[in-house]
Parts: structure tokens; sequence; C-alpha cells
């Protein structure tokens, strides 16, 4: 099964796909962090940030892989071309130089066929732009995750003070916000919108484990439809309508998400930051 979670900078998606990944046992796949690995690594080589071809080049030759710990299938650490880049690729600059890089339609092209490849391999939630419209369209769950643009910002301050990388002055991040954004929404290649079958979620003053729970139970909901989807799509019908003809089938909680069960215990550190409602953006 595929979550897509989509949705502009600092909405709660990393937070949000991570404990949404360890509830239900799934993998997760943050898309930012490979765009954001590909600018690192063209700065690095003095490429042109406006030479598509060059960008594709990098993109094409330099290996992205993740880094995990055993047992928890959330990674932890990215690299590009074997160089450690998990805390490089959060500075100021970075998030300067990934609108650019993101744009250019041969990077787009040699990241999208690398998440495919990555998240057909297994259950995943995958986090980005234009995951349930390009990547996986025909994802079992889409969620489009936003927040006002101030929540975002101060999340983002409070993240760059937490980890010692980036900027920590309120207005310079909102302005960097609104400028991500713009360029985000307006680029000719896979711009963000929300999928027109994506389940809309605005993560403003709401508790986080709410939105995790939402999402766990349209996974559950989408489970449940699996062999009436999966009917559907022999007939080419997108699987994630299916999930939300099933969710006005069935519009009170019946027991909780399936996969639940199955999900693996999570250590006290790592739960208590979706209990108190910590969100990180991405
Ligand atoms: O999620 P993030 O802020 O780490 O993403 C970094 C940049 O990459 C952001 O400016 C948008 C871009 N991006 C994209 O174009 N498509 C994706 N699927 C994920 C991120």
């Amino acid at each position: 099964m595929i979550i897509a979670i989509d949705g502009p900078s600092g909405a709660g998606k990393s937070t949000v796909a991570k404990a949404v990944a360890k509830k239900l046992g799934f993998s997760c796949l943050d898309t930012g962090a490979m765009y954001r690995a590909v600018a690192w690594q063209a700065l690095a080589d003095g490429v042109a940030l406006d030479d598509d071809a060059a960008l594709g080049d990098v993109a094409r030759t330099h290996a992205i892989a993740f880094g995990h710990v055993e047992g928890d299938p959330v990674p932890r650490r990215v690299s590009i071309g074997g160089v450690d880049v998990t805390d490089a690729i959060r500075t100021a600059e970075i998030d300067r130089a990934v609108s650019p890089v993101s744009a250019a339609p041969s990077v787009r092209e040699a990241l999208v066929e690398q998440q495919r490849r990555i998240g057909r391999a297994g259950n995943y939630v995958v986090e980005g732009r234009d995951i349930g419209t390009v990547v996986f369209p025909e994802a079992e769950v889409k969620v489009f995750l936003t927040a006002s643009d101030e929540e975002r910002a101060h999340r983002r301050v409070r993240q760059n003070v937490d980890r010692g990388v980036g900027s920590i002055d309120y207005a310079e991040v909102l302005a960097d916000l609104r400028r991500r954004d713009a360029a985000d929404s307006s680029r000719e290649t896979s711009p963000l919108r929300p999928a027109p079958d994506a389940v809309h979620l605005d993560s403003t003053g709401r508790y986080i484990e709410d939105v995790i729970d939402g999402i766990c139970e349209l996974a559950a909901q989408a489970k449940a439809a699996e062999p009436a989807a999966q009917a559907k799509a022999a007939r080419g019908v997108p699987a994630s309508q299916t999930v939300r003809e099933s969710e006005e089938a069935r519009p009170a909680r019946d027991g909780g998400p399936q996969e639940q069960d199955a999900a693996p215990e999570r250590p006290a550190a790592e739960a208590s930051s979706a209990v108190r409602g910590t969100v990180e953006p991405e």
C-alpha cells in the first residue's frame, strides 16, 4: 500500500509521515530530502542551478541512500554519492538552492523514477509535493496536509533551534516558506497541488496525533476496501476513489485500523513527540 502525503513546506508532513509509518509498520520515504541532496551535490560540484541537463546528470550519477537503524522503518540518515548529508541539506543555503533544482525537469524525471522503484518494493508512506499527482497517482491513500503560513514558520524556527541548523529569524523563515510555496506551486513541472481525490487535512491548531490517527483510519478503510479497489483498478478507476467511497459508506469509526494490530511498539521518546503534538516541519 502507498500512503501519499503532499503539502507545502512546514505543514508537518515529516512528523506525520514518520508517525503513521511507525504505527502501521510501513517504511517511509522523504522525497524532499532527495531533492535537497541533489541541490547539495550540485552546489558541491559548482553546477549552475539553471542548467537542466547538468542538474539531471547530477541526479542520475550520484546514488542517494537512506540509512536505517536496525528494526526502525524510518530512516535516520541520508547520503549522496556516499557522503552523509543529513544535516548539510537543512541549511538556509540548501533551502534556497532546492527550488531551482526541484523545478528542473531532468532532475524530477530521475528522482521520480527512483521514488517509484523504492515505493513499489513494499508498504510505504511517501511524502512530498507531487506524490499523489505524479509519482503514485494510484496510491490507495492520498492526503494533502496544510497549515497556516504563520504556524508553519513558527514550527520551522523551533525545529531550527532544536537542530542548531538553519535560520531562527521568524520573519526570514516566514518569507522563505512563502517564497518556496510560490516557487513550488508555480513551476511548470509537477507543481504543488492536491490530487483531485486527496483528502485535505489542515493541521493548524490541531493535535498532531489527531492528524496521524485520521490518516491511519484512511489506511484502514483503504485496506478494508482492497478487493473492491482491485476490481476497480482492473476497470481503470483510481484506488483512492474507492477510499473516499468507503469513507462515505462508513461515517462512524468501527474499532480502529486493522494495521495497527501489527504496528511495532514505539520507543517512549518517539511516542511522546507524537502524543505531545510536536510537529517537525519538513
Ligand atoms: O519537503 P522539503 O521542504 O524538504 O522539500 C524540499 C524542496 O523540494 C521543496 O522546495 C519542494 C521540493 N520537492 C518537490 O518539488 N517535490 C517533492 N516530491 C518533494 C520536495
